[in-house]
């Protein structure tokens, strides 16, 4: 007897996205609020993508071109699927019927309903969550233990063995006594998953079709369903802002700690901020109260000094920057390049080694390796319709409260006088002087004084 070989389904994940999230009391809709700089939507996008997931549907408001903007963006390919009527979570699912229909035989894909406001889970999570599909289960549902079940679903057991989930609306005393809670989050096997759902009704305190009914629909069919364990950090929901706030924290933990076991040093961790996307290389020293904004790379042995703000940025090892400083826009400092306190960036790169050390502001601009740029330099990049460009060449030295008004070349090596407002290139290895000469009048002051003391006196006698 040979054993057949296991059936390979493909993952089907569903994320359920209508409604604005009432509570949330806000213009966006409820999955497009952001953490770590990326969209609740966004982050369960990735995780469904992690899991595998081969076909992606998504649910959502009908008309909402900003979620569909967002969908394209992180998951394009994904189907979206309108929800005229926000009947339930039951109902939302099969909005997104057609890709549960097509299963061949009555076999299907293996199907994952994740939540567009449950941001925390991870795609391992949702891996284990599939995993008793493969050993017959024709549900599983995600579970967590917590002191706070308020607001949800309580997991109903007898024994060992589930019987049902109860929302809080229509559950007992003794059932809201329950601190075993649904996560939300479901995996459904394909050759049950439409006929439980089309069964679900909505005779309930909400009137909606609940999506955890499917349980004690499958419990009654003598089906098999699972209960997968999650840590409480993973399951929760975000119906309003102090549950944003909440998982914000908990995704701002999970960061500082991916960064520090990749090798970089957070001095204060609780006071660094961190995007999904933030890159941090070995050695990197970040001091306290750093916000990194999306689109930071941050090469090896760079240090971050105290209250400094970057968003798309690029350092490459050993640059340094701050106290105080603000880069963004494209800002790329090569290796050693060192960018010091009240110092912004916008869209200049810095060569290895250049230097501008003190209350500068460099945008649209090229400063050449080793290029020394003096305190109080400001590049005019703006001229109220266009934006031009500064280049400064290798070696070159801007003396201190220097204007150059783009678009404007100082040559390599050059050398700026300090003060100047330089509006023409300067040539390679040429000292620019664009300021008034200085007047020295000898015993003027005295002179001047003894005038203004006599006028006064003058004036004073009148009156
Ligand atoms: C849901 C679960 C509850 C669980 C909790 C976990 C149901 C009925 N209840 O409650 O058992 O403990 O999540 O956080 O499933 N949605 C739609 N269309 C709808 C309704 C909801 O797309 O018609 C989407 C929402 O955008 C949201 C998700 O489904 O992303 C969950 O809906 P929500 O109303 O927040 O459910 P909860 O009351 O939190
Ligand atoms: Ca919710």
């Amino acid at each position: 007897m040979t054993t057949p070989a296991p059936v390979r389904r493909s993952l089907t994940a569903i994320v359920l996205a209508a409604g604005k999230g009432t509570r949330m009391r806000s213009d966006l809709p409820k999955v497009l609020h952001r953490l770590a700089g990326r969209s609740m939507l966004g982050h369960v996008l990735a995780a469904v993508q992690a899991a595998g997931a081969a076909r992606i549907a998504v649910v959502a408001e009908p008309g909402r071109a900003d979620v569909a903007r967002e969908i394209e963006a992180l998951a394009p390919g994904s189907e979206v699927f309108p929800q005229v009527e926000r009947l339930g979570t039951a109902h939302a699912v099969l909005a997104a019927r057609a890709v549960l229909s097509n299963g061949e035989g009555g076999e299907g894909d293996d199907v994952i309903v994740a939540f567009g406001d449950t941001p925390l889970i991870t795609g391992e999570t949702l891996a284990r969550l599939r995993a008793p599909l493969a050993e017959g289960a024709a549900v599983a549902v995600l579970a967590f233990e917590t002191e706070a079940p308020a607001g949800y679903g309580r997991v109903l057991t007898e024994g060992t063995r589930v019987v049902a989930i109860r929302e809080e609306k229509d559950a007992t005393p003794e059932e809201r006594a329950v601190r075993l809670c649904n996560a939300g989050l479901m995996a459904l096997s394909g050759a049950h998953a439409l006929a439980l759902l089309e069964r679900i009704g909505n005779d309930n305190a909400a009137g909606e079709y609940y999506l955890p009914d499917a349980v004690a629909l499958a419990i009654g069919d003598g089906l098999s369903v699972a209960v997968v364990p999650v840590p409480e950090a993973e399951a929760q929901g975000v119906n309003d802002r102090v549950q944003l706030g909440v998982a914000e924290a908990a995704i701002q933990a999970r960061l500082r700690r991916s960064a520090q076991l990749g090798g970089a040093t957070l001095v204060a961790p609780e006071t660094v901020f961190l995007s999904h996307d933030t890159i941090l290389g070995r050695d990197v020293l970040v001091e306290p109260n750093v916000v990194f904004d999306t689109g930071v790379r941050v090469d090896d042995a760079c240090v971050i000094h105290a209250f400094s703000h970057l968003k798309d940025v690029r350092l490459e090892a050993g640059a340094s920057v701050g106290p105080f400083a603000r880069l963004r826009g494209g800002a790329v400092l090569e290796a050693g390049a060192t960018i010091g306190n009240f110092v912004e960036l916008k869209n200049a790169r810095l060569g290895p080694g250049a230097k501008a050390a003190h209350l500068t502001y460099l945008g649209d601009a090229e400063i050449g390796a080793r290029a020394n740029v003096g305190a109080g330099t400001i590049t005019c990049n703006y001229d109220g319709v266009s934006k031009h460009r500064t280049t400064i060449g290798a070696g070159a030295f801007i003396g201190s409260n220097s204007a150059l008004v783009a678009p404007v070349t100082v040559g390599a090596g050059a050398f700026v006088a300090s003060g100047s407002v330089i509006t023409d290139d300067v040539p390679e290895g040429a000292l620019a002087v664009a300021r008034g000469r200085q007047a020295t009048k000898p015993g003027w002051a005295e002179t001047k004084r003894a005038a203004l003391r006599a006028e006064k006196a003058a004036r004073a006698g009148k009156s």
